[in-house]
């Protein structure tokens, strides 16, 4: 066999890619932050065997069509809703994740928004930047308590059982609404499995976990937010296609719910001038779910380690497809 070549669609830390270069031709497009444009990413995947690509990175069936060489395609990311896996499955190439690793660093995120956005701490620091600090005053600031506030997931899987984990240091009643019940967290942490209404109308802060699919496209929408309390928190880190923007725009807007804590968008990046920043009581983060060193280190290697298995071991360690 000769040495298979790995195309990389951003510039990744070469004391990573190193330990691989004995194994594989690698490839890599020049910039860290900007994505490869189409073209080049099609002349590319022509001359490879292995494609390690971003989520940002639209890989249909076109594309799978158009690249017969390519056999594997590594997502760097636990999502995979950026790649159309039935093609790939019907053109016999391989898929995978980076599942389990970044579990605990995402629900770190996710945590660490719930708590931004109901202490209000984003404002808070820009009341001072803009020299808007004038004294001490008793509901100066005052945002919406953490401690023994009721916590609904949406989506109990990986990262949706180390959020509640979190959330029971916290003395948080936890509810929660997945496609099948969990019953080794309820018994360890007491959740409770509710259906999606109950779930929206008793929760005081909803965190959405649910991977994208056909069945929960927009599935917080107009509806949804309008069975909210009207002091709810929604909190966003899975797909921002999950949710109807504009419904939430309009949501916050008119007090239907108190604020929002996003890492996710419906159509990524977005700018400064997005309606979502004309709104003080919403924190927006630039899709930074599993962004740590030490996560994005160990998930870079397992896209790596999953084209070493596939090409050299006994196949690839974290397919999705069949
Ligand atoms: C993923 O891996 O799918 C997450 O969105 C990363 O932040």
């Amino acid at each position: 066999m000769s040495t298979p070549t790995i195309y990389i669609t951003r510039k990744l830390p070469e004391s990573l890619l190193a330990p691989y270069r004995e194994r594989f031709q690698i490839r890599t497009w020049k910039h860290e932050e900007t994505p490869v444009p189409n073209d080049i990413l099609f002349k590319e995947a022509k001359e490879a065997d292995g494609l390690l690509c971003m989520l940002s990175d639209k890989i249909d069936a076109e594309f799978l069509k158009a690249n017969p060489r390519l056999k594997i395609v590594a997502n760097l990311a636990v999502g995979f809703d950026n790649i159309d896996i039935q093609a790939a499955e019907s053109l016999g190439k391989t898929v995978t994740n980076t599942p389990d690793i970044l579990t605990e660093t995402t629900a770190d995120l996710a945590f660490a928004l719930l708590m931004a956005t109901g202490r209000r701490l984003i404002e808070a620091h820009h009341v001072i930047r803009k020299n808007k600090w004038r004294d001490w005053s008793p509901f100066f600031l005052a945002g919406t308590d953490i401690y023994k506030k009721t916590i609904g997931i949406v989506g109990m899987g990986r990262i949706g059982g180390a959020v509640a984990r979190r959330a029971k240091g916290f003395d948080m009643p936890i509810l929660y609404h997945n496609r099948s019940r969990n019953e080794k967290l309820e018994a360890e942490l007491g959740a409770k499995y509710v259906d999606f209404d109950t779930l929206l109308k008793k929760s005081d802060y909803v965190v959405s976990l649910v991977p994208l699919t056909e069945d929960t496209t927009e599935l917080f929408d107009a509806e949804a937010f309008q069975k909210m309390k009207q002091e709810a928190i929604f909190i966003n880190v899975s797909r921002g296609a999950v949710v109807n923007e504009q419904d939430l725009i309009e949501a916050l807007t008119t007090g239907e719910i108190r604020a929002a804590g996003l890492d996710v968008f419906e159509s990524e990046p977005i700018t400064a001038d997005h309606p979502l920043f004309t709104l003080e009581n919403v924190v927006c983060l630039p899709h930074i779910g599993s962004a740590s060193y030490e996560t994005r280190s160990q998930m870079i290697q397992l896209c790596m380690d999953n084209f070493e298995g596939y090409f050299y071991g006994d196949g690839a360690l974290t397919p999705v497809t069949k």
